[in-house]
């Protein structure tokens, strides 16, 4: 029997994560990170989010770690992690529409400057801020269109958005606009109404979105960031919030994480902080897709998340 051990979640949550897998895939022996006398000898597999480094190279011989995240940047960057054994982040279908649906929220709000609206509501102010722009009229980039930029990017654009993209290397998709490579970067920013960060935190990308990035949005664009915290030189957005360059944001992430309570960007008018809550699926079906991702290893097929540690992600 193939055996799955839990870190997932701390002690507390290793009787739910064990009835929750009894029920989706029991053919699974699954067992708890916290049991006392674990022999990790018998294990295949393990699920983690962000276990203590010595914990993570204990797992040296497994035959994968899956991770509860769909970022797995804190995990290559820890000394303990065997970079050896495959690392799959988490996908499936919930996590995906569950980031599109964040997006095409925080992008709608954008477009209606939704923020004026809750500042005024607190004021008990009754002011019409018109805008009488559709999301047809709006253009939508998306960096880093990789498994959940994609899925975002079809969302919006079924929904009626006019979307862009712009990754590392190039990528057809139907009715979106790819960019691909640093040089197409000003094209592709120079356009939109509203960015999108979904990069994947690597050496390359970590401060990317800087002055000088933002400076080539067109003046007053939104910007939503469901990327991680450490893309963002969070000084150069408060000022290009500040000036007008950037006329709101969404932040579901953020540098660092959380904010401290006096930080401005905690009361800045045209900031939403959301508590990186964009894409969280549920436990079930984070579990299916775990028992999925391990059958397929069972089988030697490639998860289609498999982590590539020399690209970072
Ligand atoms: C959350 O940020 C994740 O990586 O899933």
């Amino acid at each position: 029997m193939v055996r799955l051990v839990i870190s997932s979640d701390g002690p507390a949550a290793a009787g739910g994560w064990r009835e929750i897998f009894h029920s989706v895939a029991p053919e699974l022996d699954v067992c708890s990170w916290y049991e006392p006398g674990l022999d990790l000898a018998h294990v295949d597999y393990a699920l983690v989010w962000h276990p203590a480094s010595e914990d993570l190279a204990r797992m040296a011989h497994l035959k994968g770690i899956i991770c509860t995240g769909a970022g797995i940047n804190h995990l290559l960057h820890d000394p303990g992690f065997p970079l050896h054994v495959p690392l799959v982040r988490m996908g499936g279908e919930q996590t995906a529409a569950l980031m599109a649906d964040y997006v095409l929220w925080a992008a709608l709000g954008l477009l209606r400057d939704s923020r004026t609206w809750a500042v005024q509501q607190q004021r008990a102010v009754w002011k019409n801020n018109r805008i009488s722009r559709t999301c047809s009229e709006a253009r939508v980039g998306v960096m880093g269109m990789g498994h959940l930029g994609g899925h975002v990017a079809r969302h919006l654009h079924h929904v009626g958005f006019t979307v862009a993209g712009w990754r590392r290397s190039a990528r057809d998709l139907p009715g979106i606009q790819v960019f691909s490579g640093n040089d197409a970067l000003p094209d592709f920013l120079g356009e939109l109404d509203i960015l999108v960060n979904l990069l994947p935190s690597t050496h390359e990308t970590r401060g990317m979105i800087n002055h000088a990035l933002l400076g080539a949005l067109p003046r007053g664009a939104g910007f939503i960031n469901v990327g991680r915290g450490n893309h963002v030189i969070t000084d150069d957005l408060l000022r290009a919030l500040d000036e007008g360059q950037v006329g709101a944001a969404v932040l579901d992430v953020t540098d660092p994480e959380p904010l401290p309570a006096d930080h401005p960007l905690w009361r800045h008018e045209r900031v939403t902080i959301t508590p990186h809550v964009a894409s969280e699926a549920s436990r079930e079906a984070q579990a299916r897709y775990v028992r999925d991702v391990i059958h397929q290893m069972e089988r030697h097929e490639r998860p289609a998340l498999l982590c590539d540690p020399a690209r970072g992600y």
